[in-house]
């Protein structure tokens, strides 16, 4: 597979994908929320209309790949290529009108990723990378930033839906970055925060209880700008264990204050 001469028409997919969500975003009635399993786990014609949009056109671009989505498509590949995909990252956002979301998009190549598109909708920033090849914002090369102590450093996080019995683990380790770091951010978007972390506005982002299509392109992107992704213990099970610390030059302090709270 040419990922080279498939990048562009991922790319191109999303960006159609953004219009369609822009502008919907311009008139969406919230009287067309609806909710999944819990009061704050919300959807809405919104996220299924653009996976069903993104299905189409991704296959059509790698025929016979399967796709793991956020609103249910999960079907087999019947080649070694399968999509990760998530429609509307940001849903509550999208659905308040904080104009903060993005869709994104990983492949995979048997268990390995090699791309990875994460799009901004509001800034039209679109964040890619193919193994090997660089992470870009649009048409500009991507670095993690340069800083390396936890005390120049801004962070990002999120609150998990479930899985709420780790919440005070949890809060002790947001009070410390608190004590420690510049600042920590809540965007509402994990794959805004690990490619805003990618391209140097953030020096770190973690969370738990995150599912494979928050994080499958953002966490790839991240990797491609030169930084560090790992699950809570340090290890490589981030897109399907439920933990996520990523970083540039801070993850080891991160990840340190991370585990002594974390696993105490
Ligand atoms: C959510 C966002 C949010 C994170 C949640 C995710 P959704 O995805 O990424 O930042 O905190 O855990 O579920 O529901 O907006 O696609
Ligand atoms: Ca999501
Ligand atoms: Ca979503």
């Amino acid at each position: 597979m040419d990922l080279e001469k498939i990048e562009p028409n991922v790319i191109n997919l999303c960006h159609e994908v953004a219009d369609f969500i822009r502008h919907e975003s311009l008139h969406f009635d919230r009287s067309r929320i609806e909710q999944k399993d819990t009061f704050s786990n919300l959807v809405s014609y919104v996220d299924k209309e653009s996976e069903r949009k993104l299905v189409t056109g991704l296959k059509k671009i790698i025929p016979r790949s399967g796709v793991l989505a956020e609103e249910g498509t999960d079907s087999k590949s019947e080649n070694e290529y399968k999509w990760i995909i998530d429609p509307l990252d940001g849903t509550t956002n999208f659905l308040h009108g904080v104009p903060i979301f993005a869709i994104s998009v990983a492949l995979q190549r048997g268990e390995r990723t090699v791309l990875g598109v994460v799009y901004e909708v509001t800034h039209h920033e679109c964040f890619h990378a193919i193994e090997g090849g660089g992470a870009f914002c649009n048409s500009n090369e991507i670095r993690v930033s340069a800083i390396s102590s936890l005390g120049q450093s801004l962070l990002a996080t999120g609150f998990p839906y479930y899985h709420t019995e780790k919440k005070d683990q949890y809060l002790d380790i947001i009070k410390t970055f608190l004590e420690k770091t510049h600042g920590i951010r809540r965007l509402g978007s994990a794959a805004i925060d690990l490619a805003y972390v990618a391209c140097g506005r953030l020096e770190g982002f973690f969370e738990y209880d995150l599912k494979p299509w928050d994080v499958a392109g953002g966490a790839f992107i991240l990797q491609q700008a030169g930084g560090t992704v790992t699950d809570f213990s340090g290890q490589n099970n981030f897109l399907y264990g439920g933990e996520l610390c990523a970083a540039g030059n801070v993850h080891p302090e991160m990840l340190s204050v991370i585990q002594e709270k974390w696993f105490r």
